[in-house]
């Protein structure tokens, strides 16, 4: 009866440690502990043994059958321990995944080419002003002197929003709006977007940027003009950005003048006998016309003043090398994404 015993032990112990996962496990304990089980069936009941055996078999059926639950228990630890490792295991990192790629923001090259001029103004002491994009006619143009049979102010050139709003087509109108709030002297700079009834092309668009300055203070000459514009295209360009300036008209500025930068097949030229190389005009600019300083009630006996207006997107394409204007308003990131 011991013999049956201890073979009883070896069997259950060997059908449970032969179980290779949870579920088979599973399987053998019904095997060794179910209604039929080795050992619910295998272990004698007390009343068949003779008397005198009974406290030995007793003895012996106990440690067998703790034995094969120890036996169970550990196998069931063990094993749920590696289900856990594996686990673990497959939500480590794994190097050999190809990387998320982080696509970083680029600043638009408008934004660029903005803060650079608001760095160099900055720098020649001007500040920067605003004003609104939809703004009264008084302001872009009237003020401006502007006359009113100039072709700016025809609905087919601008946005009028109602009868006296337009979306300002300059800005221009900025530097009345300052010099109404502001005594002299005046130094500031005023970018921003502009509207004109343009047809779009490669050089046009119905929306684009200037940057507007105005200097108003005594004894201003259109050397300091010409000093301060020359001074602007070298450090924008770098050193020996060559310009030239040439008569032009505007109303609000007398004498007025346009300034154009000598660029080439590779970009600024720095060469002034490049045979391949040309003007760009990039700004119109003048002494500000004494009756422009008198709508906004400045003495222009004793004071005058110097104003310009620059077109961003030409500053933007001769830096960057950009021939189309309309890639600057298509959004597209493979564009912007180069500066
Ligand atoms: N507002 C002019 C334009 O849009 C540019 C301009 C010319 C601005 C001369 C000025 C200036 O301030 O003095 O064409």
């Amino acid at each position: 009866m011991e013999e049956d015993l201890r073979r009883l032990e070896a069997e259950a112990t060997a059908l449970l440690e032969a179980a290779a996962d949870l579920r088979a496990l599973e399987e053998a304990r019904v095997k060794v502990f179910g209604k039929q089980g080795l050992v619910t069936v295998g272990l004698p009941q007390m009343k068949d043994v003779p008397a005198q055996l009974r406290p030995v078999i007793g003895k012996l059926a106990n440690q067998v059958k703790q034995s094969v639950q120890g036996c169970f228990d550990a196998r069931l630890a063990a094993l749920e321990a590696a289900g856990k490792a594996a686990a673990g295991a497959a939500r480590r990192f794994d190097p050999t995944l190809p990387g998320r790629l982080a696509l970083p923001g680029r600043k638009h090259p408008l934004t660029l080419i903005w803060e650079d001029l608001v760095d160099i103004f900055t720098g020649f002491g001007f500040s920067v002003a605003e004003g609104p994009e939809v703004e009264l006619s008084y302001y872009n143009f009237t003020a401006l002197a502007i006359p009113e049979d100039h072709p700016a102010r025809d609905g087919r050139d601008s946005f009028y929003i109602q009868g006296t709003t337009v979306l300002r087509t300059e800005t221009s109108a900025v530097q009345i709006r300052t010099m109404e709030t502001q005594e002299p002297p005046v130094r500031i700079i005023a970018p921003g977007r502009v509207y004109r009834r343009d047809a779009v092309d490669a050089t046009h668009c119905h929306t684009f940027h200037q940057c507007e300055g105005l200097l108003v203070d005594r004894d201003v000459s259109f050397g300091d003009l010409k000093g301060i514009l020359y001074a602007t295209a070298q450090e924008l360009y770098g050193e020996g950005a060559i310009v030239r300036f040439t008569p032009d008209y505007f109303p609000f500025t007398e004498p007025s003048a346009q300034m154009a930068i000598w660029y080439g097949r590779e970009g600024i030229c720095r060469d002034p006998n490049d045979p391949d190389a040309r003007w760009l005009e990039v700004l119109g600019c003048g002494m500000v016309d004494p009756q422009v300083l008198a709508n906004v009630g400045y003495d222009s006996e004793t004071y005058t003043g110097f104003a310009f207006g620059v077109g961003m997107e030409r500053l933007a394409m001769l830096k960057y090398g950009v021939d189309d204007i309309r890639l600057f308003f298509e959004g597209d990131l493979r564009f912007t994404g180069q500066f």
